[in-house]
């Protein structure tokens, strides 16, 4: 099914003051110098699809300095269907996000009805930093095609969160009430169940297309793994995070569980952060990031809107081809790209047919389309 964003209007978001803006269907760039705005484009992209930013999440650093809220808002069109979203931030309010002119009493209902890719420079935190991008990443895609994992995840971090204050309170005021502490031990160990069973599913769904987009990326030089790794992966997990209450106790924290998963890069078996080259390393996040349409296209019929930020100051001759070709081939639907340097961008879609559409961006205005 097709899915794209029809119009795109701003107000007092990040460095737009007001503005509206029309889109094709196929490829839509945004030429500019730097900082004239054009990723804060695709971020505003982004909030139309995942109700936060990608790049800063405290929703009010992306109000225009020095003012009091933004709203950000569109039209996306499925087969059949046109649909407005608006996300409206204020200081010191509740985010407002609506459907259709109706507020969402959950926001996270929103998640996965018009489903993002955004491809990113700072996609490389994936690899360099610690392990809770890595299940950010794949949270976030589960949730696209599988919204009741979403609120598995919520209700967990919101039990854990409830049981760490406890170990710190039980610290603070030198007493312990083990059968307290033991009531939040059910909803944790239960809902950790159903996120390590839904992670490791989703694994064996993920492996198999990465490898494949990997492979054709690197044409076939070296083998990757991915792996999920969970304390939860031994048997009779409940009975080991019992055991190890006198450790949290001590450590004023839950030492255990799915909050602590992580997911292993390698090449070759050897971790791709530590021996990966930079080249290996770029082409491990892009096929991660085509795996990522490829499992959402899946599920739900549906082609995400691609979002690709610098990608060509980030990708050599080959990858891009490999891309470039996709995007030939109309793999993708709806794309977004941005380019501080306008020629090579009308140069590359030049020889790619199908519709498109240039923006010249300065300070946060449309000198021309
Ligand atoms: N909350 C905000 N209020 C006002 N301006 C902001 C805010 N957040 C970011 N900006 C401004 O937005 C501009 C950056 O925009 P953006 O990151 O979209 O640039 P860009 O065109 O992608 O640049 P580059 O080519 O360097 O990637 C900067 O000038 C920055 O100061
Ligand atoms: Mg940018």
């Amino acid at each position: 099914m097709v899915l794209y964003l029809k119009d795109l209007n701003l107000y007092n978001f990040k460095n737009y003051e007001d503005l509206k803006l029309e889109f094709s269907a196929g490829i839509n760039c945004f030429l500019g110098d730097n900082g004239s705005g054009k990723t804060n484009l695709l971020d505003a992209v982004f909030y139309l699809s995942m109700s936060k930013s990608y790049f800063n999440s405290i929703d009010n650093q992306n109000i225009r300095h020095g003012e009091e809220m933004f709203v950000v808002q569109g039209n996306f069109e499925t087969a059949d269907k046109k649909h407005h979203v608006l996300c409206g931030v204020q200081t010191g309010q509740k985010k407002t996000f609506k459907l259709d002119k109706k507020i969402y009493e959950r926001i996270s209902d929103h998640i996965g009805k018009f489903p993002v890719v955004m491809i990113a420079p700072n996609d490389i935190a994936l690899i360099y930093e610690g392990s809770e991008e890595r299940r950010k990443f794949f949270d976030s895609l589960i949730s696209q095609i599988d919204n009741p994992y979403l609120l598995d995840l919520m209700q967990y971090n919101h039990y854990l969160k409830q049981r760490n204050t406890l170990l710190k309170q039980f610290a603070e005021h030198n007493r312990i009430d083990r059968d307290l502490l033991a009531a939040y031990d059910e909803p944790i160990l239960r809902l950790g169940a159903k996120i390590f069973a839904r992670r490791q599913t989703f694994m064996l769904e993920f492996q198999p297309i990465f490898q494949g987009h990997y492979e054709t990326i690197s044409q076939y030089k070296e083998q990757t793994q991915l792996v999920y790794d969970s304390d939860c992966a031994v048997a009779e997990f409940s009975e080991v995070f019992r055991q190890n209450t006198n450790k949290d106790l001590a450590l004023q924290r839950t030492t255990l569980g799915v909050h602590r998963d992580d997911f292993e890069f390698k090449i070759d078996n050897y971790s791709l952060k530590k021996f990966g080259s930079q080249g290996q390393q770029k082409s491990f996040l892009i096929a991660l990031k085509l795996a990522h349409f490829e499992i959402v296209r899946q599920n739900k019929n549906l082609k995400p809107i691609l979002l690709l930020d610098d990608i060509f100051d980030k990708l050599d001759e080959k990858r891009m081809s490999c891309l470039m070709q996709m995007v030939a081939d109309h793999t993708f639907g709806q794309i977004f790209v941005t380019d501080a340097r306008p020629e090579r961008t009308q140069q590359i879609f030049a020889q790619i047919e199908g519709d498109k559409k240039f923006f010249n961006l300065q300070n946060g205005q449309i000198r021309n389309e």
